[in-house]
């Protein structure tokens, strides 16, 4: 395939790529920045403070993988469906305005970064929620920029002449996906009543909606990559969502131990989310179950390699990692160290930026129309990026443990406590360790950014083309 073959819906999925690709970097940027802080504490000191970097860290973060996922969607929608966008116009248009308002929101958080706490503040500079801070009219306009995509699915899914069981997945997953982002809008006084909303948005995102989404995408990837039959990559994303939703929903709970709601929901939230694991396990059967069938054989080895490491450390991360502090006698422990710092690196980097990685390289083969795509470049990126992220979560995890340990268990959680822990040596030397890890990331990023730009090596297909049933 050329570029000039291209549908009107894949250009602008290679926009959306680009555009991701290029805020992952600015979101490396702010994250080693914000680690400098833990070592000189004193860094910047009224110039621009640790809380605006994380502020512009974890919000870039949000936004280029919500990119990724249109990236993915725009890219095999015209495809799955043999029906060009409906409403491409305004989707090219939408594209836009969506890097206007990311680009108008990082020069407010960059230059004003705070105001007085009234209304004004929270419609121009910062709405205060962590993850969803851009002020009320940004989050208007990415409201839009999300109805639209989902007008541009659902209206493409319902003219197209025929309906995939994925497509249903995919446009039923967009309701709860847009309605919880509605949660980012109230400023409730009361912060029990605060957070408490607050968790359906980033708990309801993390563990179910976008869950079900990147399934989707991975269903979409898999047939592609391996040519798995469209019966097993559907069977198994019913049965992944079926156990995503079941276990996710009432999972909630774990983050309503501590912030002043009923007892009950210590049992509630401790045994759904020690469910939580289930769904992602089954990722993992799935994904070696379809390397097994195809005996390893694909004639694109990076998006072979991101499609696996995904299904693993989605399970590790966000499974494992979630797992060991989800029960409230351990969580009463953990609860804001650093230990959680290293489950919410680790489960996003496996779910979705490894998904959205093994979407690029199989976008990388089709524009360049090469059979098969190897080469060494990639192998940088993938070795690099994934050792900086399980160095970063391993320094994160001991420093985590740390703080639980000599402040919560035996310093009792006092503030003197806090402080003494903060300067405990397991403390210390795991946020050395995590910041030098992250150097090594960020060494893997330029290696995947160069193995994207270079062109491939004009390699026939090892392989038949998979042609997927
Ligand atoms: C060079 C690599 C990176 C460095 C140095 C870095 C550093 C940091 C730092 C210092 C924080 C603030 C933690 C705190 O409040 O104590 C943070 C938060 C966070 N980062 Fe990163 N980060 C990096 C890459 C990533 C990546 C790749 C992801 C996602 C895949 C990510 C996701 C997050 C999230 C979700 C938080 C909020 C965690 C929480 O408060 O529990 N970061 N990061
Ligand atoms: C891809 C899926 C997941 C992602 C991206 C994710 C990400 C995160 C992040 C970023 C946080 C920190 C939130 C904050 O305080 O700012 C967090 C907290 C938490 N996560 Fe996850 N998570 C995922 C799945 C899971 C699963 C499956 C479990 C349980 C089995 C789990 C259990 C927890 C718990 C208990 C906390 C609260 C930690 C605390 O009390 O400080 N997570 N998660
Ligand atoms: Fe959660």
């Amino acid at each position: 395939m050329s570029r000039s073959e291209l549908t009107r819906s894949q250009k602008l999925a290679l926009r959306y790529f680009a555009a991701a690709v290029t805020l992952f970097g600015v979101m490396i940027i702010f994250g080693l920045l914000s680690s400098l802080y833990y070592l000189f504490p004193g860094m910047l000191f009224e110039v621009f403070n640790f809380n605006t970097s994380k502020i512009l860290h974890i919000d870039v973060l949000v936004i280029w993988l919500l990119m990724g996922f249109l990236g993915s969607v725009y890219w095999y929608l015209p495809k799955e469906l043999d029906h060009e966008i409906e409403g491409i116009g305004m989707a090219e248009i939408f594209f836009w305005i969506f890097c206007a308002v990311v680009a108008a929101v990082a020069v407010i958080f960059l230059f004003v970064q705070y105001g007085p706490g009234n209304e004004t503040t929270l419609w121009l500079i910062n709405q205060g929620r962590k993850y969803v801070e851009a002020p009320r009219w940004a989050a208007i306009g990415l409201l839009a920029v999300m109805g639209v995509f989902a007008y541009n699915v659902a209206v493409t899914a319902m003219r197209a002449k025929r309906m995939t069981g994925i497509m249903w997945v995919l446009v039923l997953d967009l309701i709860p996906l847009l309605v919880v982002y509605l949660d980012a809008f109230p400023a409730d006084p009361n912060m029990s009543r605060d957070l408490y909303w607050w968790w359906w948005l980033v708990h309801m995102w993390v563990e179910s909606t976008w869950e079900v989404m990147i399934g989707c995408i991975m269903a979409l990837v898999l047939m592609d990559v391996m040519g798995t039959s469209r019966r097993i990559v559907e069977a198994w994303l019913y049965i992944e969502v079926m156990l995503v939703l079941g276990a996710g929903i009432l999972g909630l709970g774990h983050h309503y131990f501590w912030i002043g709601t009923p007892k009950y929901w210590l049992s509630i939230g401790g045994f759904f989310s020690a469910l939580e694991p289930l769904p992602l396990l089954g990722m993992i059967v799935h994904a070696v179950y379809d390397a097994g069938m195809h005996r390893l054989k694909t004639n694109n080895r990076p998006a072979f390699y991101w499609i696996t490491t995904e299904a693993f450390l989605n399970f590790i991360g966000a499974g494992i990692w979630g797992f060991m502090m989800t029960l409230p006698q351990i969580n009463m422990f953990s609860h804001g160290t650093q230990w959680t710092v290293s489950h919410g690196h680790f489960a996003f980097y496996g779910a979705y930026v490894c998904g959205v990685i093994a979407v690029l390289y199989v976008v990388k083969q089709q524009v360049s129309g090469v059979g098969f795509l190897d080469g060494r470049l990639w192998k940088w990126g993938y070795g690099l990026l994934n050792l900086g992220m399980v160095g970063m979560v391993m320094a994160l995890l001991m420093a985590g443990m740390a703080q639980a340990f000599y402040g919560r268990a035996i310093g009792g959680s006092t503030l003197m406590a806090f402080v003494n822990a903060s300067e405990n040596p397991w403390f210390v030397s795991g946020m050395w360790a995590r910041t030098i890890f992250g150097f090594v990331f960020a060494g893997g990023y330029v290696a995947l950014v160069c193995s994207m730009l270079r062109a491939p090596k004009r390699v026939p297909a090892l392989y038949p083309q998979p042609e997927p049933a």
